[in-house]
């Protein structure tokens, strides 16, 4: 693996059995991601993208091909191997946002960090840090009942990004966000994107966050259709 590859793919195949048949959701990509990147997904609807991140995320396997993330290579990994790149190095954001209910918005940030094991000062260091990156200072005891899509979708930006972790997967973001707030979100994201060089890699049919991306990845059918490198987004995420 390249150094500055935090992810290589090589002739993936992901197929799914479906009755007596199978279904090939992906079909021959190759792809590397270099640090620093912050690239989206794009395509229609059931081209490949949420199955693509999540074997980039190690949340599923391939069956053909090889994909290595952060330095270890996927293929034949045992869960226990994927289960610690996933909770030490990788950060997910969900279209559903996942938060916990009956927890604060302190112990929704807080919670991969007790999965850790880091000590109680340094948690809440960090909990406060994340909650402050997504302007929700004034909100850290409430509970997501008490508050509105856009503000537990950036809890969710929140407690992928405490751990700071080397790249962080988000499968559509903005999917439930009105304009405002996925603006909101992408400016967030291309800020510490910069200032922590945390990698991203986005699912996405939104406009708005692709508007954000300095690379894109066009799936159709499976397959890698088109690389796109764009030099100047429309949107930079500086105000
Ligand atoms: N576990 C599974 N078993 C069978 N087929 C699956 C499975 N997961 C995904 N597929 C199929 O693989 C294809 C790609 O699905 P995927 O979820 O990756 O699409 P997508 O590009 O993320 O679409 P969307 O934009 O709607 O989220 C779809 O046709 C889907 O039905
Ligand atoms: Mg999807």
């Amino acid at each position: 693996m390249s150094k500055k590859n935090i992810v290589e793919v090589k002739n993936l195949v992901k197929s799914f059995p479906i009755g007596g048949n199978k279904f090939t959701a992906l079909n021959d990509i190759s792809v590397n991601i270099a640090g620093g990147e912050f690239t989206g997904l794009v395509g229609p609807s059931g081209s490949g993208k949420t199955t693509l991140l999540n074997i980039i995320g190690g949340l599923d396997t391939p069956s053909e091909g090889t994909v290595s993330v952060l330095g270890l290579s996927l293929n034949g990994q045992s869960h226990n191997n994927l289960a610690d790149l996933r909770l030490n190095r990788i950060g997910f954001i969900f279209q559903t946002y996942n938060i916990l209910p009956v927890y604060t918005v302190f112990e929704n940030v807080e919670f991969p960090l007790l999965l850790l094991k880091r000590p109680p000062h340094e948690r809440r260091e960090k909990v406060m840090q994340a909650i402050e990156w997504v302007g929700l200072t004034d909100k850290v005891k409430s509970r997501p009942g008490q508050l509105s899509g856009g503000e537990c979708q950036r809890v969710a930006i929140a407690r992928a990004l405490v751990k700071e972790p080397r790249l962080v997967i988000a499968d559509e973001p903005t999917a439930n966000l009105d304009a405002e707030n996925s603006h909101n979100v992408m400016r967030i994201l291309s800020r510490l994107n910069r200032e922590l060089k945390t990698s991203f890699i986005f699912a996405t049919h939104d406009e708005k966050v692709m508007s954000y991306l300095r690379r894109i990845l066009h799936l159709v059918d499976g397959r890698l259709d088109k690389d796109e490198l764009i030099e100047n987004p429309a949107k930079m995420g500086v105000e």
